[in-house]
């Protein structure tokens, strides 16, 4: 894995996940995307083998500007080996996991789809010319094991739960049609574990009962599943340990 972009480079498990990548390998390029370069922490946003481009989830226009300056960066013609996308939006001041239905709202429903399933699908259509090449490409979404539909028991979280659903089931329509046009590739949904972030933080005293990772742990998790992908993988939903999940 050499070239790489990772989308929501500025949360725990993107910012871990970037710092992994670059450590693992002296060669490897990482484009990270992120609304403000400047939540992206030191050591990292310094790093010189890192590049960040600005990115929003929630401006439709935002991938064709994300290709634009990626091409400054690794052209369409070197391609990219790994797309991460690791962005994702659970809370935000008002915005709250719902607990009945009378909390559903509109605007938060349309916020969580476009962070957590419509963000990732422009942005895979965008980098269509950089899967071109002959080796591996790996199209990783970090979802969530609630976003399963059969594995739901407890209800609620109507907005989140569909959106990742969402995100789970653009993975599976994007592993029919990417094979056709880009192969070899693997595009798969993971879940990383339940880990300690500003997205997990609001449930920290339900999670006690959990085993709770540090980013940099899911980070390492992560990595053992997404370097042993291949071409066989296409269109799985695995788990921070490698163990498949159910859609
Ligand atoms: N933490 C857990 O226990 C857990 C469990 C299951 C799944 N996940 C999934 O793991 C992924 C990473 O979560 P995390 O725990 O690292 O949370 P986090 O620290 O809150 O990171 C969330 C990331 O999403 C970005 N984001 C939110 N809205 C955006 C927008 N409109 N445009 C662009 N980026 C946006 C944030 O950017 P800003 O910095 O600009 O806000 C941040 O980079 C998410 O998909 C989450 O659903 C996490």
């Amino acid at each position: 894995m050499k070239h790489i972009l990772l989308a929501g480079v500025s949360g725990a498990i993107g910012g871990a996940l970037a710092q992994a990548l670059l450590a693992r390998d002296e060669e490897s390029i990482v484009v990270g995307l992120c609304r403000d370069a400047a939540k992206v922490p030191e050591p990292l946003r310094s790093h010189s083998r890192l590049t960040l481009l600005a990115w929003d989830a929630e401006d439709d226009q935002s991938p064709d500007a994300v290709a634009r300056a990626l091409e400054k960066t690794i052209p369409a013609s070197k391609g990219i080996d790994t797309f991460i996308y690791a962005a994702g939006l659970l809370h935000d001041g008002p915005m709250f996991p719902e607990k009945r239905l009378e909390e559903l709202e509109a605007k938060n429903m349309a916020r969580a789809f476009a962070v957590n399933a419509t963000g990732f699908a422009l942005l895979v259509q965008a980098l269509l010319p950089w899967f071109r090449h002959r080796d591996l490409k790996r199209v990783v979404a970090i979802s969530a094991k609630v976003g399963s539909i059969e594995d739901n028991r407890l209800g609620g979280w109507y907005a989140y739960r569909s959106s990742k659903a969402a995100l789970n089931m653009l993975i599976r329509t994007l592993s029919v049609e990417l094979p056709r046009r880009c192969k070899p590739i693997a595009c798969v949904s993971l879940h990383p574990g339940t880990t300690d972030s500003a997205l997990s933080d609001p449930f920290s005293q339900s999670l006690a009962q959990l085993q709770v990772h540090s980013p940099a742990e899911t980070a390492e998790n992560l990595m053992s599943v997404i370097e042993g992908l291949s071409a066989e993988d296409n269109g799985r939903f695995l788990s921070w340990d490698g163990s498949a999940l159910p859609w």
